[in-house]
């Protein structure tokens, strides 16, 4: 890993794992893009630039009759700008005291550190070698920090930028992305991740159209609907070969994500803070700081890409105490009772597991204020001892005796109308004036932008956390911001509210996650309606989906997986027929499926027979055999479910001596083919012992030949195997 400045050429390498970031300041101080690929010797890279002439194009300001590289809209970008010839997505949008939204970036100064300095207030990746490019508007005063990380364990480089006003008045931000990059002209296919309740992070490619393709939020988080990552791939590239660019960003409050592709083929994918109903104030000598943008690149293909960003987060990200830390394999009381439960039922929950292996009961909503249904309680964090009898110190104590940590659910962010909080504070909830609110799950959001309403949020949670012995917290959001708006900002200022929003979230964060750092912190939301990198920098799992359908889950693990590792899903094995979807899938497969992740259970164990209760054991122990390989491993997917009707996931250990294998075909056929799935990542030298096979095999043979998958009769079902080096 190194950075690298060639006085005589300006040109910039910076290089990774094995990739080679490259720009250079051109004659006229603009920053502009040559490559960012594998990794390549330290050349002059300026012959590559397509260029244009001045034809039709409006030049450089001032300059009229330059001949050559003439025009700012024909160059690669490392930041683009509105006003001066660029027509392209402004990357940044200024409005100066004058009105004037005209700025021109250029070339300062540059530092290369070798620590990264961190973001104030929000989450990053740690670590890797930075350089920070100083750009400066001489006529406004204003200024753009470019931050550009590398790492030398994986392909990854993280972007941001901070905004700087050295004016003496203010400037009003009207846009502040995060990045703007460039790729060369080539035909390219756009992967988004989309969806909704039950059906998060579905899998869709579309060829990237002339103009502005876009995902974006304009929720107040990050959502459900869209997640805030796109892969921007070559027409050909597929799970294993060709070049593949990940963008993730870690924010998760309103975004947007861009690729725009013009005339001439060239693409320019930008993004950050979503613009739509924003606008900052920069005082003078104010700076405004981005949300942090994650690229990753891979020549091989969508997978290779994956696995860049997996490595990144788990090294870079996750909480190191955790990230590679066995999970609590835990079960969860939700779909067993709902809000029905008793300390007694709760005791015999965790009675029904005992010896089995699990060594975590969490009890979901419904354990505080009046809370019944979802109608009612929401900030009221005060135990119902009339529901828990003998307390929460009661069940905490039950499952402490049975040698297992205990878990606590909360939604720290949410005020229900009928709760003693609203009743006493209405305007601790998000709304306007004079406005009725939207309920949504018949609840109101907090105003996390009013310093007031964060205080009594972590005072109120960090008092049950902390005086009771909570080992796990499962952090909920079960809706959406409607409002916008709080009481707490003067007029001219609630444009900022979403962000300040996102702030707001990552105090409280700061001050109940980090600040109980012996806990354990799942998050949630209303299923995995928030699952970013920030999310995750807090919170090493995230509960992936409430649809725990083994037949659903398997499109949604695997479009959680372009970006996130497995071990930040939590996966449960539940109930037939499922709550969700009311299919009946073999235990076996539910479990095969959940295992994919950070495993767990939910259903009423109180029902179990014994052979239910060794069925329990023998899938945990199996699970134990993988464990490693779903907190450290590499993740090849062989068979897309979104294409057919089969699904394949390998993990492979880093090195390659041990692997697991879940096949899955979701509908049985009379008559069936043989069905080959080829194995991907092993050592094509290494031997490997098979033992649901008992055979011995090279790896070059099961990476060509692959292994012929007998699934049992039926639909729903699976095979696994394992590979172990002999
Ligand atoms: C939505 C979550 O996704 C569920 O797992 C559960 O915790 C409920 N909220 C509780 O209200």
């Amino acid at each position: 890993m190194a950075i690298c400045f060639d006085k005589e050429t300006k040109t910039f390498y910076l290089e990774g794992k094995s990739t080679t970031y490259a720009f250079f300041i051109n004659n006229f101080g603009y920053a502009e893009h040559l490559y960012y690929g594998s990794k390549i010797h330290r050349d002059y890279l300026l012959f590559t630039r397509s260029g244009s002439t001045q034809t039709f194009q409006a030049t450089l300001p001032g300059l009229d009759r330059q001949p050559g590289f003439n025009t700012y809209n024909a160059m690669s970008p490392e930041i683009t700008f509105f006003g001066t010839g660029d027509y392209r997505e402004a990357t940044v949008h200024p409005k100066f005291e004058t009105g004037d939204r005209l700025t021109q970036l250029h070339y300062h100064s540059h530092e290369i550190l070798d620590e990264k300095p961190r973001i104030s207030c929000m989450p990053s990746l740690d670590g890797g070698k930075t350089l920070v490019l100083h750009l400066y508007d001489e006529v406004k005063s204003f200024g753009a920090d470019l931050y550009y990380t590398v790492y030398d364990d994986c392909d990854v480089i993280a972007r941001r930028i901070v905004y700087i006003n050295n004016s003496d008045s203010e400037i009003a931000i009207e846009r502040a992305y995060s990045f703007a990059f460039a790729l060369p002209t080539a035909d390219y296919d756009m992967i988004s991740l989309f969806g909704g309740w039950a059906c998060e992070r579905q899998l869709e490619r579309t060829p990237l159209h002339h103009g502005v393709s876009s995902v974006d939020s304009k929720r107040g988080s990050s959502s459900a609907s869209l997640n805030p990552f796109v892969a921007i791939v070559g027409k050909d590239t597929n799970e294993t070969s060709g070049n593949a660019y990940g963008f993730n960003l870690i924010y998760s409050s309103s975004y947007v994500l861009k690729a725009e592709r013009a005339v001439g083929g060239e693409v320019i994918v930008s993004g950050g803070i979503n613009d739509f109903d924003f606008e900052w104030k920069l005082g003078a000598g104010e700076t405004f700081e981005t949300p942090e943008a994650v690229i990753a690149y891979s020549a091989d293909g969508i997978g290779g890409m994956s696995r860049e960003l997996h490595d990144a987060y788990r090294n870079h990200l996750i909480n190191k105490k955790y990230a590679h830390a066995p999970r609590p394999i835990l079960i969860n009381n939700w779909e067993a009772t709902y809000f029905k439960f008793t300390t007694e039922k709760l005791s015999a929950i965790a009675d029904a597991v005992e010896g089995t292996g699990i060594d975590t009961l969490v009890l979901d909503d419904g354990w505080f204020g009046k809370r019944e249904d979802d109608s009612s309680g929401l900030g009221d964090w005060v135990v119902n001892e009339q529901k828990l009898v003998g307390g929460l110190d009661a069940v905490i104590n039950h499952v402490h005796s049975k040698g297992m940590k205990f878990g606590l659910w909360f939604e720290p962010e949410m005020i229900s109308e009928d709760s003693d909080i609203f009743r006493a504070h209405p305007e601790y909830a998000i709304g306007v004036p004079d406005r009725k609110r939207c309920y949504s799950r018949h609840q109101f959001v907090m105003d996390l932008t009013n310093p007031e309403v964060r205080d009594y949020v972590v005072n109120s949670v960090n008092a049950i956390v902390r005086n009771h012995e909570i080992d796990y917290v499962k952090w909920d959001f079960n809706r959406n911001i409607t409002e916008f708006f709080s009481l707490g900002l003067d007029a001219e200022y609630q444009s900022e509210f979403s962000h300040r929003y996102a702030l707001g979230l990552y105090d409280i964060c700061e001050r109940i996650v980090n600040g109980n750092p012996d806990v354990f912190f799942e998050g949630c939301s209303g299923g995995g309606a928030r699952f970013d990198p920030a999310i995750l920098y807090y919170f090493p799992q995230i509960w992936a989906s409430d649809d725990s359908d083994a037949e659903e889950r398997t499109r949604i693990q695997y479009g959680t997986s372009l970006a996130y590792p497995l071990s930040a899903m939590s996966c449960h094995v539940s109930a037939v027929p499922n709550h969700q979807v009311n299919r009946i899938t073999s235990f076996e497969t539910r479990g095969n499926i959940a295992h994919l992740g950070a495993t767990g259970y939910e259903l009423d164990t109180t029902v179990f027979t014994d052979n239910d209760r060794a069925a329990v054991k023998a899938q945990i122990e199996n699970y134990k055999k993988m464990e490693r390989l779903v907190l450290d491993g590499d993740l090849y997917r062989l068979e897309n479910p979104f294409e057919s009707d089969y699904f394949a996931f390998a993990i492979v250990s880093k090195d390659k001596s041990q692997a697991h294998l879940t096949c899955y075909r979701s509908l049985g056929h009379c008559n069936p083919h043989a069905h080959r799935v080829v194995m991907q990542g092993l050592d094509k030298n290494k031997e490997y012992y098979i033992p649901e096979l008992k055979i011995i095999v090279h790896g070059s043979t099961l990476m060509n030949v692959g292994l012929t998958v007998n699934f049992p009769k039926g639909d729903f079902q699976t095979k696994v195997y394992h590979f172990e080096e002999k």
